[in-house]
């Protein structure tokens, strides 16, 4: 380990609160899919910051878009307009069809997104049914963030013990279990949460029935669809969103956007259509730096880059190379996902194991648990790339 690796580390023990498990690396730089640390080892990157720069690290166009933008002015709060927070929100409700009359509201984060969207459901629910209907259907093994309201909605016992009681007003039901989510729907129900693909626990997709049978049930009792995209949305999963992968038959009310919105800096939009983009009156909802001018710079030159370079084709080809690869690693049991949101399930490794085996020969990828891998890629990454990562794997049965 250099010295400026050890300095680095002593001084995170003493000062930074230990939330998170590190990996002893300090990063210096990156470009594209690759990174350096701090002794100029090189290595690939499959994790991409968790899905946050579809367009690699440090991407030219973002980086100009920043510094032009910096130089000009940082933010000048939201009681006031911005130009490239008006393009970004025109830019989304274009990818995501602009005929459902889409309108967003920006914060910073996911978890802050997927708060407004739950403030909409509760606004929606009572207006419709009354002050009882507040009840938000989510889906066991769920993610969707760390506040206390994000938490309550993510059904993961291990996640929630340490800080029960929970918020109120959640029920969780199994994932792609159509008979159970019937039975949970009563006057209560205020809507339906779910990530069309979960990320955290392990990359775990919905079939196309269970998206359609949502819709149908949310659409016979007037309740609203919500689909985290944090992690599947912005070109990742083959489409622009991934509730487009299953065409119009589940088209939500809610989405919430976050992580590869633009390309590292912290961003997070919650989208909504028809009534449900009109219930949030003024004073309900803020954020002091949400849209701001210098993360909406960013943003617009990510959307407009992902866009000209078709980067739900390049997620799509690259995504079924990388699965069809990982399939013929002898210790990988079973491989999942949509375009480059991969997981792979393992026997005979933990996966932890596997992941530090891997950083130490120069490739990051991530583990959601001790039998998942799970690959995010930059949306760029090379063949070669996916070549040399898929030849290490398999040097490590
Ligand atoms: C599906 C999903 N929703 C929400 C979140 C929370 O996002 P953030 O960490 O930006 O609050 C995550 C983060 O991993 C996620 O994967």
């Amino acid at each position: 380990m250099d010295n400026e690796f050890k300095t680095a580390q002593a001084l995170e023990d003493q000062y930074v609160m230990h939330t998170y498990g590190r990996s002893p690396v300090l990063f210096e730089h990156g470009e594209g899919a690759k990174l350096y640390d701090t002794s100029g080892k090189e290595y690939i990157d499959f994790l991409a910051g968790i899905a946050v720069c579809p367009l690699g690290h440090v991407h030219p166009a973002v980086t100009a878009a920043i510094q032009e933008q910096a130089a000009k002015l940082l933010t000048t709060s939201n009681y006031f307009y911005a130009q490239n927070r008006a393009e970004v929100a025109q830019k989304l409700a274009c990818l995501a069809g602009e005929s459902y009359g889409w309108k967003t509201f920006f914060g910073n984060s996911g978890a802050e997104a997927n708060e407004c969207a739950m403030k909409i459901a509760r606004r929606y629910g009572i207006e419709h049914k009354g002050p009882d209907c507040q009840t938000i259907i989510t889906l066991k093994g769920s993610f969707h963030g760390r506040t206390m309201e994000t938490l309550a909605a993510t059904a993961q016992d291990w996640l929630q013990d340490p800080f029960k009681p929970m918020p109120q007003g959640f029920v969780s039901v199994p994932r792609n279990d159509c008979a159970a989510l019937d039975a949970a729907i009563d006057e209560t129900v205020c809507a339906i949460m779910l990530e069309p693909i979960q990320g955290e626990s392990g990359v775990w997709p919905m079939e196309d029935e269970y998206l359609a049978h949502i819709r149908q049930v949310a659409d016979a009792n007037d309740i609203l669809v919500i689909f985290d995209e944090v992690q599947t949305g912005l070109f990742r999963c083959g489409k622009p969103f991934c509730f487009q992968t299953v065409g119009e038959a589940c088209v939500p009310d809610i989405m919430t956007l976050a992580k590869g919105i633009a390309n590292g800096v912290p961003c997070g939009a919650c989208m909504a259509r028809g009534e449900a983009a009109n219930m949030l009156k003024p004073g309900m909802q803020g954020s002091t730096f949400g849209g701001m001018q210098l993360a909406m710079a960013a943003s617009r030159a990510t959307l407009t880059n992902l866009e000209s370079i078709k980067a739900d084709e390049l997620a799509a080809e690259k995504g079924a190379y990388l699965r069809e690869q990982l399939a013929t690693v002898s210790y990988v049991k079973e491989v999942r996902g949509k375009g480059l949101m991969v997981g792979a399930t393992i026997e005979g490794h933990d996966a932890h194991d596997i992941v530090n085996a891997m950083l130490d020969k120069g490739f990051v990828i991530n583990a959601c648990n001790a039998t998942v891998l799970r690959f995010l890629p930059p949306l760029i990454i090379e063949p070669a790339q996916i070549d040399a990562m898929i030849a290490c794997l398999k040097s490590l049965a």
